[in-house]
């Protein structure tokens, strides 16, 4: 037990003095009872020792004061007690040795009497029980008990209830002090890795306070100060009690074995599919949120081979192997993971810079305009060349299946195809495509789409941005296009280009029941809210997070019986955050929600219309946290596909769930019987929300049946299948052949 600190011990002294006299005091009351029972008791059997009940007769005791001498007997045999006889207000009869007793005869007739008094020299409880006897006379029987041990009895009993309450005062409050000491230290803490956090320019975490007093104003507060958006940290989902079902047989995966056996598939993409963190002195394993890796990770882990990837975790390099080498998933490997070490300058070039300062803004209608540094396309082309030159030679081979993925890898289809012998190479552009007109924005466009061109096969999610890309090779380079059947021919090699829907993983997800989602919306802060909409992104301008933030203003405003009912809660992961164009973004979203929150909020209720999540989710948690809405708010500005849409109806029960998504995603042209939105419009945002919550059951269900039925017509496994038939199908290698300036060496 801790010291207690001096300025307590006077009040606690006080207190327990207060405390002490209050129980001793409700213990003499109790000793006091006992004595009026007992004196009672005695005046019963000195009445039957007079042969008469005095309260029903008293015709024998008329003239039978000679009789009290056999009263007497009961003080012997009682211990020290007296007793006394009135008739009228004069003194009768009494046992011996009370002194004074005469004076209490005019004090009480009939009536009975309970009271303490002293006699002669004796402190007694007396008794008095009074009768008329049959001539009408008053007589009365006065039973004295000394009551001298009591005062004794009563400090001994303040005493020990003092030092009882001392001692338990004492413990209890160095227990609370200590309780208090520890939540302090926590939070502080806590409120010092967000002030860290929020200093380096990321999006701080909120210090967590659940479950204490004040924590939801003292939260509140410190999201205030931070100039956080007003968010909650959310709970983990109680991932112990919900366990996924069971994957089925699928007619996808036997289509997948047989198109890939006896060959070796190997992905390149950026993100790794399993990023190893240190976090809190251990290491902590993270899924990105990345469309790509949804659904491709299913597809090796399958089937096996290889991912290469930038190796971009903090504890990375100490999991893998001195290649870089590394069996994943982690413990149950069933592929391999290949990490590439980039410096700090690769890493701000290619990545930061080239694709997600210039490509990114270049191929999304989002009005952010690219920025394109010549620095950044020589770190881009550098380290597309090391991945193309770092592939394990043992994995290459004439049957070797080449997935090379997104943006950040344009030049890498050329540089695979100049290493020969290497096998079949495609390449997967994941984000849209745009116009020719767009495109030639970029200083090095020609020499993107030779990089391209090396590939057997171009794939993108949707016909548009297929026919962008071919009207981009027809206006900047000297190349045949058919654009009937969706391929290009340059300097000798053709390349097809097809629109393959990327789908998600379909392995059915264990729905919860009422109870469950009744669970969650508490651990999520909004238990008694009836109307909830959720989202799912990373934190990107393109997502339309401003926009929709406008939208939901909308709809309070225009529905206001929504107020106070409707919550949207918002996952939103952290992502580029070194990036002005994501760092603006936070903040602009920090304060348009902060508007809304304070417009339509009740902080005396705690409630908030809508609640922002800034921290990575895993899927653990996501699917289980897509079931809490009634909504989802899927709003980007623009997006190639969007598999939040799809992850979440494929998440959802049939009798729950509505969709509200952007008509400028991929996903629309396959989710038709979404609520489909222009993402810029807040009157849209608003109607469809109120259309989702106040839809039939039937309706709701004919949506929903429909949309999974696609879904699962198209899950990653059959877009992985037509990907990896239709880079079978393409043509076989041709000649290098490179543009000048564009020849790429390897190495560092
Ligand atoms: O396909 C998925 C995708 O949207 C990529 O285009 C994007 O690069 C990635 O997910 C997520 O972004 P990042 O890898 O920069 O975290």
């Amino acid at each position: 037990m801790k010291r207690l600190p001096a300025t307590l011990i006077v009040p606690l002294a006080v207190l327990s003095l207060a405390l002490a006299w209050v129980l001793t005091l409700g213990e003499k009351m109790r000793w006091l009872h006992e004595f009026d029972a007992r004196n009672e008791e005695i005046a019963l059997h000195a009445q039957s020792l007079l042969s008469v009940n005095p309260r029903t007769s008293s015709d024998a005791v008329n003239g039978s004061i000679a009789r009290f001498d056999a009263l007497k007997k009961v003080r012997s045999s009682r211990g020290l007690i007296h007793l006394a006889l009135c008739l009228g207000d004069q003194a009768a009869e009494s046992t011996t040795g009370l002194n004074g007793w005469q004076r209490l005869c005019e004090r009480s007739k009939t009536s009975r009497r309970d009271e303490t008094l002293e006699v002669g020299n004796l402190l007694a409880r007396m008794n008095a029980s009074g009768w008329k006897d049959s001539r009408g006379r008053d007589w009365q029987l006065l039973v004295f008990q000394d009551q001298g041990g009591l005062s004794a009895e009563t400090r001994a009993a303040f005493l020990r209830n003092w030092l009882g309450l001392v001692f338990f005062l004492a413990l209890s409050t160095a227990i609370l002090i200590g309780q208090a000491r520890n939540w302090i230290l926590t939070y502080a803490l806590s409120l010092y890795r967000a002030l860290r956090q929020k200093a380096a320019g990321r999006i701080p975490l909120l210090p967590v306070t659940h479950e204490l007093p004040l924590s939801r104003s003292v939260e509140q507060l410190t999201a205030k100060i931070l100039r956080l958006p007003v968010a909650l940290q959310a709970p983990p989902a109680p991932v112990a009690q919900i366990q996924p079902s069971e994957p089925p047989a699928d007619a996808d995966l036997l289509r997948l074995d047989e198109l890939t056996r006896g060959r070796r598939m190997i992905v390149i993409a950026n993100r790794e599919p399993y990023i190893h963190n240190r976090r809190d002195g251990g290491i902590e394993v993270q899924r990105p949120a990345s469309g790509l890796v949804t659904a491709l990770e299913p597809v090796l882990r399958h089937s096996g081979g290889l991912w290469v990837a930038h190796g971009s975790g903090s504890a990375d390099a100490e999991t893998s192997d001195e290649h870089g080498m590394i069996g994943v998933p982690p413990g149950l490997p069933s592929y391999q993971l290949k990490r590439i070490w980039l410096s700090q300058r690769e890493e701000q070039g290619y990545y930061y810079g080239f694709a997600n300062e210039g490509l990114w803004p270049l191929c999304h209608l989002a009005h952010q305009s690219p920025h394109f540094r010549l620095q950044d396309w020589q770190e881009y082309r550098r380290v597309n060349a090391r991945f193309a030159s770092e592939i394990p030679e043992d994995w290459l081979d004439e049957r070797s299946l080449l997935l090379v993925q997104d943006y950040h890898f344009a030049l890498v289809p050329r540089l695979l195809k100049d290493r020969r012998g290497v096998g079949k190479i495609s390449l997967f552009w994941h984000i849209p495509w745009p116009t020719a007109e767009k495109f030639r924005i970029c200083p090095w466009a020609e020499e993107l789409l030779h990089g391209m061109l090396g590939a057997g096969l171009i794939g993108f999610h949707t016909l548009t941005h297929c026919r962008n890309f071919l009207e981009s090779c027809e206006r900047l380079l000297e190349a045949r296009v058919d654009r009937e059947n969706l391929c290009v021919t340059y300097r000798g090699h053709e390349t097809k280009v097809r629109a393959f829907p990327i789908g998600i993983d379909t392995t059915p997800v264990r729905k919860l029941d009422e109870r469950e989602i009744g669970e969650l919306k508490t651990r999520y802060g909004v238990g008694n809210i009836p109307f909830i909409a959720v989202g799912v992104d990373r934190l990107d301008y393109t997502k339309g997070l401003l926009e929709r933030v406008a939208g939901v203003e909308r709809f309070l405003e225009k529905y206001p019986r929504y107020r106070g009912e409707f919550s949207w809660i918002q996952i939103a992961s952290p992502s580029r955050t070194t990036i002005p164009a994501y760092q603006d973004l936070s903040l602009q979203l920090e304060h348009a929600i902060q508007r809304v929150n304070d417009r339509f909020g009740d902080a005396s209720l705690g409630y908030l219309p809508i609640r922002l999540l800034a921290r990575h989710h895993d899927w653990e948690e996501i699917r289980w946290f897509y079931q809490m809405g009634q909504v989802a708010l899927v709003t980007p500005l623009h997006d190639g596909m969007n598999l939040v849409a799809k992850e979440y109806v494929w998440c959802q029960s049939e009798e729950r769930g509505s969709l509200v998504l952007s008509r400028f995603a991929g996903a629309s042209q396959e989710l038709t019987d979404a609520l489909l939105v222009n993402p810029y419009s807040a009157e849209e945002i608003a109607d469809s929300l109120d259309q989702a919550f106040s839809m039939t059951e039937s309706e709701r269900i004919r949506r929903m049946r429909a949309m999974k039925e696609k879904i699962a017509r198209h899950s990653a496994f059959s877009w992985a299948n037509d990907l990896i038939q239709a880079t079978l199908e393409s043509s076989p290698e041709a000649a290098p052949s490179t543009l000048p300036g564009v020849r790429i060496r390897t190495g560092t």
